[in-house]
């Protein structure tokens, strides 16, 4: 949820700002800006709308000349996506860009009117801009400190003062912050991707520690001032994995790459055939004591969540459940001291997660985190940590980390059973070897995906679709149906096959398409019932099913045939043909697929 840049060294920095930012636009795109010191006086340009129309208008010789500066890519919280509202905001004295919520601003736009100040913008950024200037005293880090003892909430700061042209400032409170190492210059930023292009070395501020920049040093210090010794990173993965790469989207790219997401997130967790996790800490003994397994995320992770529920419980005989952060922290769980929470996340810095992590912990429960990006903060603070190894993630629209998601759960499904004796080291072994074999499956998938632009012409002018499934499909459908509207609008639901004749199936007309997920063979002939009921209505059925099982073609009107594996493994096929015909249907509607409206990929806020 909005994105943060600064650079401070001896190239142009708003060429270095403005392409920094475009890796960035993933975490909102409602507009941009950036404030740049030339000769001494700090240049802010901003404008609604996506980073482009802010290139666009820079472009007409109105980019500010000089080599320290900072920007800014917004998701609107407070006051509407507007030039005014648009970051930096400043007055002649300082000027900052701010990921995060200022939760106390009423308070502190109150006060500072008090004392004179007046307010261009609706943001709650502002006052924090105000407040710095109101409180400046010519000692940069001392008016932070100030100002941070009076400001309540989250935020990343990126911060320049007019008496300090080659200096920049940032900290971080609950929203993610990194500080890029460069040679005679310096980065800070969001996240890694937007100064991959420039360095793949960085430090990971944590909450309360201010930097302070120039294009030779790097200060950090604790709230208190203690100077601050910090361990340097590197990023494993370079520029090519934030761009496009030839597709004409990185969702594209993103579904083409699951095969080596996969393979690189399973290989350094199996050993001699069998899996191994214990490299997070968590051990077989401990596996084998917890009593329930609480697995809490959001969106796309949750549902990975799901299938993690199915395969658990049919694998490993221990209770699982499954739950969406933001209500699950409000509801009093029983959570107890015996127990495991898991909570899975992308970015690692979604805010109803994380605040589910704090929670178990309070209550004593051990945590796991299953995170994609290195350091942040629900890897950071959770007791074990397996990482998955997608690699950045730039659509909005998450395709290859709820695939690597996946192959954690069958990892964890699998030690898990093996741990509590529930499976024998020869099933866990043939387990893990077909886990092995999935990417060369996806692969043959990926080839379905002109079936799957086809079926996606026959939706695309749909008012409305249904996602019909049952167990794991029903767990699949919930992920298609999410797709498919976050990136072409088109409304839709995932329904279990079987609650369709308690209400739902009254919907089903000859403008409803109906896609059926039926890729497990117990369930098969109750979902064939089902979708012949729909049809028997006039409903449009695409089914998704396995090439072993012989359907009739009455059956459907369009068919998907996955690649024969067993049953339990083909959540992990039958994701690719549904994140094929949600990009196919965008694409067709001319939607922008990569960045959908009122989306931000890292949700730092409630
Ligand atoms: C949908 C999507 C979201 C995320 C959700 C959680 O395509 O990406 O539903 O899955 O916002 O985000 P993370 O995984 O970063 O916690």
């Amino acid at each position: 949820m909005c994105g943060i840049v600064g650079y401070v060294g001896h190239r142009d920095c708003a060429d270095v700002l403005l392409d920094s930012l475009s890796k960035l636009e993933y975490r909102g795109y409602d507009s941009a800006g950036i404030a740049v010191f030339e000769n001494d006086k700090i240049i802010t340009e901003k404008t609604k709308g996506a980073l482009k129309n802010l290139k666009d208008k820079l472009g007409d010789g109105h980019k500010p000349k000089g080599v320290c500066g900072i920007g800014h890519t917004r998701w609107a919280t407070h006051g509407e996506p507007s030039d005014t509202n648009s970051h930096p905001h400043g007055s002649a004295k300082v000027s900052i860009v701010h990921n995060g919520i200022i939760e106390n601003y009423i308070d502190i736009k109150n006060f500072l009117i008090d004392k004179g100040y007046e307010f261009a913008s609706e943001t709650d950024t502002e006052t924090v801009a105000k407040l710095l200037d109101y409180y400046y005293d010519g000692n940069p880090v001392e008016t932070i400190k100030r100002v941070l003892s009076e400001v309540k909430g989250a935020y990343g700061l990126g911060i320049i003062f007019a008496d300090f042209k080659d200096t920049i400032y940032a900290v971080r409170k609950d929203s993610p912050l990194i500080v890029g190492v460069g040679k005679e210059e310096n980065f800070i930023a969001s996240d890694v991707p937007a100064i991959i292009t420039y360095t793949r070395d960085y430090y990971l501020i944590e909450s309360d520690e201010i930097v302070t920049l120039t294009k030779d040093n790097i200060e950090i210090c604790d709230i208190h001032g203690k100077q601050l010794v910090k361990e340097l990173q590197h990023a494993d993965w370079d520029i090519e994995a934030a761009e496009k790469g030839g597709f004409e989207h990185f969702m594209l790219k993103e579904i083409h790459e699951q095969p080596t997401a996969f393979r690189t997130t399973i290989k350094p967790r199996i050993m001699d055939g069998m899996p191994f996790i214990e490299e997070c800490g968590i051990t077989r003994e401990m596996l084998a004591g917890y009593h329930k397994i609480f697995i809490v995320a959001c969106g796309t992770a949750m549902h990975a969540g799901l299938v993690g529920k199915y395969i658990i419980e049919k694998l490993a005989r221990v209770e699982v459940t499954v739950d969406i952060a933001s209500e699950f922290r409000y509801r009093n769980p029983v959570i107890t001291k015996e127990d495991l929470v898991i909570l899975i996340s992308q970015s690692g810095e979604t805010a109803d997660t994380k605040a589910v992590l704090t929670m178990a912990k309070e209550l004593g429960a051990a945590t796991l985190s299953v995170v994609n990006v290195k350091g942040s903060s629900i890897a950071r603070e959770s007791d074990f940590v397996l990482y998955t190894h997608a690699g950045p993630e730039i659509s909005v629209a998450s395709t290859k980390a709820y695939m690597v998601q996946l192959s954690v759960m069958y990892l964890l499904a699998f030690e898990l059973a093996y741990a509590r004796g529930v499976i024998s080291e020869d099933e866990c072994r043939k387990y893990t070897s077909v886990l092995e074999e999935m990417p060369e499956k996806i692969n043959e998938v990926l080839k379905l995906k002109d079936r799957c632009q086809f079926i996606a012409s026959r939706l695309v002018n749909s008012q409305s679709l249904l996602y019909i499934g049952r167990g794991l499909d029903y767990a699949l459908s919930m992920e298609g149906s999410l797709k498919l509207k976050e990136i072409s609008y088109i409304h839709s639901e995932a329904y279990a096959s079987g609650e369709l004749k308690h209400g739902t199936i009254s919907l089903v007309t000859e403008e409803m398409p109906v896609i059926a997920v039926a890729t497990q063979s117990d369930l098969l002939e109750k979902t064939i019932s089902n979708v012949k009921e729909v049809k028997a209505r006039g409903g449009k059925v695409s089914m998704i099913c396995s090439e072993k099982v012989d359907v009739d073609k009455e059956i459907a009107n369009h068919l998907i045939k996955l690649p024969d594996v067993e049953d339990l493994f083909m959540p992990i096929l039958a994701i690719v043909p549904l994140q094929f015909i949600a990009y196919y249907t965008s694409v067709l509607k001319g939607c922008d697929v990569d960045k959908p409206r009122n989306l931000a990929k890292s949700v730092t806020v409630e």
